[in-house]
């Protein structure tokens, strides 16, 4: 063999012993790995052994569950085999507890300092209020508190009834084109300039406004992506970039964040101008916005941009999205039950007489809207579970136990259609929520419960009871029965087919 040739050789052989050494490195980091699986999935098995659960596939768990149009009929189905709570395996080497029973709700709910895992979306950094934790959630959540003050939330119910009126004017057309109508999309719009006119002092008219409606988008898009929590593969952020949905989802991330953004910088400009920074300082009570941006401007260095923006992200979503379900859902159900919503109508009529203004007062004397409303959100929970990853161990009432890093989902869906809590759960019957009537602590928990309630609850039931009140008095509300929706649990309760209505014009 000529000398050439055998200088061609040698790097031949070192590449090839390189890549033998590779495989047999790989091969002995895939067996850590699986080695690591089989550990952990042997200590999840110890930790479950006293709950009871389906039978599930070792490496598919109950994936199959999730798969299927009837994810929350099947969730019932556990709930009445399986009491208080049952195991879902997501992977073979992956399990949250499913929680349904009020005391062990309460249980949880009322420890604090329980990390949350960013399983909304992969909408990073965005790490608002909803995800923070330990010190960083409490001073977040100590400086917007006062943003729901009392005196605020007055000053916003005209705001939103001027929203829902330019809605009602905008239906006058579509009405009388005799077929049903989509209502979700109505009030995402709708709630968002709302939260844009009281949250973020906006004054522009968002529901034509083709900016709000990219942003509508997007958020739907990603409402609509899986949950990460759901699959394992997707734990990892470098390898959900690589998917089609990872792709998605970033793109429509940067949609909505365009929309913060412009929000933010919006705001900013408005304040720079000739006087306006002290007038707004002046004020008794600043709108959320303000709060943060003072904050940046006294405090820049402890609260970045980033900070500012993850909580006006989180804000714009947490506010109008929760609050467009609950709306849907509510006039979906007086839809399907016409007694209740001529009652809701004569109600209102009683109250506000021939003039259609609403005021902060008029929402104290609603009861029995009031009563339609709480039923809707237990029926049809806007928020239909969140997860907590236990921080350090548990005991439930009944003495079982769950170690600390253990993953635990709070099923309010599942809670409020508790077979043992609610006899009748599918029956829509306002009078639970009757004046004076009295229920199982933790067993209605729309907003979720504990320190880490919803911080907007009366701003968004107040927004309820304004559309609930002035909607049904300009239109009759009627189901479209070739369109029945199909409740899905997304990161807010979605209809797989939208929530169509026929709405005939009353005046
Ligand atoms: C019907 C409407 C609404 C429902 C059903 C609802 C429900 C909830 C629930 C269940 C949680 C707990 C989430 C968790 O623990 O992971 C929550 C938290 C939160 N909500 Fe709402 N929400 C609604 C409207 C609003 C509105 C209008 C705002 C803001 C204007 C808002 C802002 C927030 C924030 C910032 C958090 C995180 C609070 C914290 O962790 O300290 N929500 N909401």
């Amino acid at each position: 063999m000529s000398v050439s040739m055998l200088s061609v050789i040698r790097p031949l052989g070192g590449v090839s012993g390189l890549l033998q050494v590779a495989s047999v490195l790989g091969l002995v980091l895939l067996l850590l790995k699986a080695a690591q699986l089989y550990l952990h999935r042997q200590w999840l098995l110890r930790a479950v052994q006293e709950f009871l659960s389906p039978p599930s596939h070792w490496l598919f768990g109950h994936r199959h569950e999730l798969q299927k149009a009837q994810e929350l009929q099947e969730l019932q189905k556990r709930a009445e085999k399986y009491p208080c709570t049952s195991p879902r395996w997501l992977c073979g080497s992956r399990v949250s507890l499913i929680v349904y029973d009020p005391d062990y709700m309460k249980v949880i709910l009322e420890r604090s300092g329980e990390f949350l895992p960013p399983t909304h979306t992969h909408c990073g950094p965005g790490y608002g209020l909803l995800l923070l934790n330990g010190q960083m959630w409490f001073q977040h959540r100590r400086m917007l508190t006062p943003d729901f003050h009392y005196d605020i939330l007055k000053a916003y119910v005209g705001l939103m009834a001027d929203s829902v009126q330019v809605m009602l004017d905008k239906w006058e057309e579509l009405l009388s084109q005799n077929s049903s109508l989509e209502i979700f999309g109505h009030f995402s719009l709708m709630t968002l300039d709302t939260l844009m006119k009281c949250a973020f002092s906006y004054q522009g008219n968002q529901q034509a406004d083709r900016y709000s409606q990219s942003y509508l988008q997007a958020i739907q898009d990603l409402n609509n992506l899986v949950r990460p929590v759901r699959n394992v593969f997707y734990q990892k952020d470098i390898i959900y970039r690589l998917t089609t949905e990872g792709r998605w989802n970033h793109w429509a991330c940067q949609l909505a964040h365009q929309h913060t953004d412009r929000v933010i910088k919006l705001r900013k400009a408005q304040l720079q101008e000739e006087g306006n920074l002290e007038k707004v300082r002046s004020k008794r009570h600043l709108d959320f916005l303000d709060i943060l941006l003072f904050a940046q401007m006294e405090n820049g260095t402890s609260f970045s941009n980033k900070d500012l923006r993850a909580e006006v992200d989180t804000f714009m979503f947490e506010g109008h999205d929760t609050t467009a379900s609950g709306i849907s859902w509510i006039l979906y159900a007086l839809a399907t039950h016409p007694e209740h919503q001529q009652k809701c109508r004569e109600e209102i009529q009683s109250i506000l007489g021939d003039d259609s203004s609403i005021t902060w007062d008029h929402l104290d004397q609603m009861p029995y809207t009031t009563m339609c409303i709480k039923e809707a959100l237990r029926l049809y929970p806007p928020v239909p579970g969140v997860d907590r990853e236990l921080s350090k161990p548990i005991t439930f009432p009944d003495g079982r136990s769950l170690p600390k890093g253990f993953l635990v989902t709070l099923s309010f869906y599942a809670l409020h259609h508790n077979l043992k809590v609610w006899p009748n759960p599918e029956v829509f019957d306002p009078s639970w929520f009757a004046p004076g009537s009295s229920r199982q602590s933790h067993a209605f928990l729309p907003f979720s419960g504990g320190s880490r309630n919803c911080i907007g609850k009366q701003f968004a039931m107040n927004e309820m009871k304004v559309v609930v009140a002035l909607t049904p008095l300009c239109v009759e509300l009627a189901p479209d029965p070739f369109r029945v929706p199909v409740p899905t649990p997304r990161i807010v309760l979605m209809s797989k087919n939208g929530i169509h209505l026929h709405l005939r014009k009353l005046f």
